[in-house]
């Protein structure tokens, strides 16, 4: 693996040069063996030329750890943790710290993400601290946001999303937009097959870039990417990407193959 200060050395301004996002989360998938097998394999794939698309992914807490001695991933491929510790160190049986996440190599961090959020039951309290003990740590924060298919068809998209932004980012403040990203995922796109329509998209990704700048500053929420995550997939891809107000997306099952997460490089790359 790249060194950590080679890796941190390009994260940065992904928005003023219209840079797209790729970004695979892996949720609760793959053995460190299949994980480094993986990166042997998209190591193969042509790597995205000069600084038109960002590659993360988002390993478990142990393939991360792994990872950061095998050697095997490319040096264009960041790397996030999935979730993080709202806490900096202590006795917290079964949690991990940013700190750690950091020592890794990481420079990013899923918050927020609705599988956290509706299954494990986090609370917006906990992400709030999450998302504030990740910053101090010099990660980079990826807040995960997005409504229920009973929330969207009670019309109230931006009374919840605008609610997690809020106390995500209450009391928050960024000297520069590519300390954070936000990505849109309504929860009944994630892993149904259904994708969001392009209207859907560019309405929700209009109402957070505005609500973002409300919140932090016109020119810093002007500049935090958004990315679209739901059911993305090679054969969509192009067409959601290419939308004016995505930033990238954020893959989960069209990630866990190489060659699918390879093509969605690609397709970001021609948008
Ligand atoms: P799918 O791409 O499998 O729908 O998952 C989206 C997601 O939850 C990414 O974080």
């Amino acid at each position: 693996m790249k060194s950590d200060s080679g890796r941190v050395s390009h994260v940065s301004r992904q928005k003023e040069n219209n840079m797209k996002m790729v970004a695979g989360n892996w949720k609760m998938f793959k053995t460190v063996e299949e994980a480094r097998a993986y990166f042997v394999e998209l190591a193969t794939a042509t790597p995205p030329q000069g600084d038109k698309v960002r590659v993360i992914v988002f390993p478990n807490y142990i393939a991360l750890g792994a990872l950061a001695t095998t050697g095997s991933v490319p040096a264009w491929v960041l790397l996030g943790a999935q979730d993080v510790a709202a806490e900096v160190e202590g006795a917290f049986t079964g949690e991990v710290s940013p700190a750690m996440i950091r020592s890794t190599g990481a420079t990013h961090v899923l918050i927020g993400h609705s599988e956290r959020r509706h299954i494990i039951g986090e609370s917006a309290d906990l992400l709030h601290r999450k998302l504030i003990n990740s910053l101090q740590a010099s990660l980079i924060p990826v807040l995960c946001v997005g409504e229920t298919l009973e929330e969207r068809n009670a019309g109230k998209i931006e009374e919840v999303v605008f609610g997690q932004l809020d106390t995500a980012l209450s009391d928050v403040q960024l000297c520069d937009g590519a300390q954070l990203v936000v990505a849109y995922e309504p929860v009944w796109a994630i892993g149904t097959g259904v994708n969001a329509t392009n209207e859907q998209i560019e309405e929700a990704h209009h109402l957070i870039r505005q609500h973002l700048k409300q919140l932090l500053g016109t020119a810093i929420g002007g500049s935090v990417a958004i990315l679209y995550g739901g059911s993305v997939k090679p054969a969509n891809f192009a067409s959601i990407a290419g939308l004016p107000s995505v930033d990238g997306g954020l893959i989960g099952g069209a990630s866990l193959k190489p060659s699918a997460f390879a093509e969605l490089i690609a397709i970001a790359e021609q948008v």
